[in-house]
């Protein structure tokens, strides 16, 4: 949104005429508040991008100003679709958006908008489309004490506190954001749910935010707390089967709907990691999401979480969701979304997808990604996640279907990033994951390539030197950190607790799958968790031809290749290079890289603001160490266990 002023050919195109934004007349549409901020917004961008004041005008006003290129406005045109889809048109009085409702002209607005921000001319500018998925969510973390859980961008950017009297402009500048990138859900509050923000007084605070965000598309969720009847209910159970305990949930329901009446519905962890769930009364997932669903009826959804384990299940982690849910498959109210994980243990640097995508033909299956780097360095490192989400986007799940298309009738959450922070994200390199998270959820065809160009040509600099520079560095930098933290497939070495930093030494703690050595399983001998048959087995929850794909260490994609087999230490890849050799080698490959994001970066130095390039300067300055510290850590805590040398040629560079 930051409409840098247009040079040279661009900006000639735009301002060949002036340039009128034309509100449509008649009807209601002129009052609508949709449309009102789809013409503002191309008011205030156009106006920033050609550098010339835009005006706005009423329909007949506009038809006698020969001499205006004017973009015109249509919200609602029955041949295009439901559901935000647009096209933009070039037309003899300048373009047209047409939509077949006002949130389409608010996305077409924003498209066209970023097609400028991009460089291309108007005059260039023609383009159809539509959402991919219905659900396109952010799933803040947030709690009402405004602590955000896993968040590394300041506090939370919701103030209960002044709600529902005082609305901050915050919170428009949010929604603008997450419309021009086709987000049209929130979540307001952690999984970890406190039942209070089921309590009136936070009813009428949430109803504020939903009446602002109602004009840019935005629908507002609630993390429920299963346990709520009996936290603030009065009730001695939370069992979904009791009478009273559904009695309240529908009330509560009916109560929440009279404030807002677009209300999305509830996001439910349960049952996982300490969470009160359907089990805690033996009964199942189904059970407890059920009688959600019938207490929210028509009116909205219940988005159900598929993260659980627990320290009963302690032969692979890995393997409990599936075990839990796949025999579930066909019980879900139709109101009812499964919300699954990209992989099967915890948004690590990579996973192999989850086992439950496609395997659930007959349940609304959601992908739920995390935005927030809890475990790839938090907001210091620089890590574009796109190809990290198209790698699982783009998995052929071996049951007919990509994941991409699995989550077809569902969509995409990802865990937020944001927070109080000026930047937003924490580092601005952060702001692309949001961005991009947004923008694969409109349409996860789109290239992690372009997604970085589109980001950086915006966000910094429009110069292709600098755009193809920096997009590049994007595009590896997941992988370098993927290199530097858990190479090969390996996962979960981080701190315990916190997530940061390297303790793959970490062993002693009471649950077993808290361990980093569960994880690794190395030992004198080798290193790597077995999933074939051999051993937990988890490759038997993917369909066969998937499972054919890591079946055998030396026919498969190396980057999976700790996360399925334990390898002897000596063990040769088929070109002959030990396992030792290719593990370090990683690691080196991973802190070279990151020298060579500081060298790409200092490159570019005076293109850009100098206290946007300093800052990210300075991170990558921490990554760097940081990337070292990796690495050598967990080299010589490897070292400690197969007393092997260095291989030759890796030494650490100084
Ligand atoms: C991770 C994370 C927790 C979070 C959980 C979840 O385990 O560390 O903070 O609550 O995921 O997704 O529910």
């Amino acid at each position: 949104l930051r409409y840098a002023p247009l040079e040279g050919p661009a900006l000639a195109d735009l301002t060949r005429r002036p340039l009128a934004v034309q509100i449509p007349v008649g009807g209601a549409i002129p009052d609508n508040p949709t449309i009102r901020a789809a013409a503002d917004e191309l008011q205030k961008g156009l106006s920033s991008l050609s550098g010339r004041q835009v005006s706005l005008m009423k329909g007949h006003d506009a038809e006698t100003r020969a001499d205006h290129a004017i973009i015109r406005l249509h919200c609602a045109r029955s041949e295009i679709a439901a559901g935000g889809a647009f096209s933009i048109r070039q037309s003899s009085r300048g373009l047209d958006i047409l939509a077949s409702e006002p949130i389409g002209c608010l996305y077409g607005s924003f498209s066209l908008l970023r097609a400028l921000s991009e460089g291309m001319r108007l005059s260039d500018i023609g383009r159809s489309e539509a959402p991919r998925y219905p659900l396109r969510m952010l799933n803040h973390w947030d709690n009402p004490d405004g602590s955000v859980e896993r968040g590394y961008a300041g506090s939370s950017i919701f103030d209960w506190w002044k709600l529902p009297d005082h609305l901050d402009q915050w919170m428009i500048d949010y929604a603008r954001a997450n419309a021009s990138i086709g987000i049209n859900g929130v979540v307001v509050n952690n999984v970890n749910a406190s039942a209070m923000m089921l309590e009136p007084r936070y009813i009428a605070r949430l109803k504020r935010l939903a009446d602002a965000w109602r004009p840019y598309g935005i629908r507002v969720y609630l993390s429920a707390r299963f346990s709520a009847p009996r936290d603030i209910g009065g009730l001695e159970t939370a069992d979904p089967f009791d009478p009273r305990v559904a009695a309240w949930w529908k009330d509560k329901a009916d109560e929440i709907y009279a404030a807002i009446p677009d209300f999305g519905g509830f996001l439910v962890k349960a049952n996982s990691e300490g969470q009160p769930g359907p089990g805690d009364y033996g009964r199942t997932h189904a059970d407890g999401a059920n009688m959600l669903a019938h207490a929210l009826g028509p009116r909205g959804t219940v988005i159900w979480r598929a993260f659980v384990y627990s320290e009963h299940d302690e032969a692979d982690r890995a393997r409990q969701a599936f075990a839990e849910f796949a025999p579930l498959d066909g019980q879900f109210a139709d109101n009812v979304i499964l919300q699954v994980k990209n992989g099967p243990i915890d948004f690590q640097p990579r996973e192999p997808f989850h086992p439950l995508f496609g395997a659930m033909p007959d349940t609304r299956v959601m992908l739920e990604t995390q935005i927030t780097k809890e475990y790839l360095g938090f907001s210091t490192h620089l890590a574009f996640l796109a190809p990290m989400w198209k790698e699982v986007l783009d998995a052929p799940t071996g049951h007919g279907k990509t994941v991409a298309e699995a989550i077809a009738p569902a969509g995409m959450a990802g865990v937020a990033n944001i927070g109080s922070d000026r930047n937003w994200s924490g580092s601005h390199f952060d702001q692309a994951n949001w961005y991009a998270f947004g923008r694969l959820a409109w349409d996860p065809s789109l290239s992690a390539e372009q997604l970085a160009r589109e980001w950086a040509a915006q966000t910094w600099s429009r110069e292709e030197g600098f755009v193809a520079d920096i997009s590049a560095m994007m595009l590896g930098s997941r992988e370098i950190v993927a290199d530097y933290m858990t190479p090969l497939g390996l996962a979960h070495l981080m701190a315990t607790g916190h997530h940061y930093g390297p303790a793959p030494w970490v062993c002693d703690l009471p649950r077993p799958e808290w361990n980093p050595c569960y994880y690794h399983r190395a030992d004198r001998q080798g290193i790597g968790f077995d999933r074939t048959p051999g051993g937990s087995n988890a490759l038997a929850d993917y369909a066969p031809i998937a499972a054919a794909r890591w079946a055998d260490p030396d026919r498969m994609d190396s980057r999976y290749l700790l996360w399925f087999h334990h390898l002897p230490w000596d063990w040769t890849f088929p070109d002959g290079t030990s396992l030792w050799q290719t593990l370090v080698q990683r690691y080196d490959a991973g802190v070279a890289g990151v020298a060579q994001m500081q060298q790409v970066w200092a490159g570019h130095e005076g293109e850009i603001d100098a206290r946007r390039h300093a800052d990210v300067a300075d991170f990558l300055k921490i990554q760097r160490r940081e990337a070292q510290w990796w690495r050598d850590a967990s080299i010589a805590y490897w070292q400690s266990l197969n007393s092997l040398p260095l291989p030759d040629g890796t030494r650490p560079p100084a």
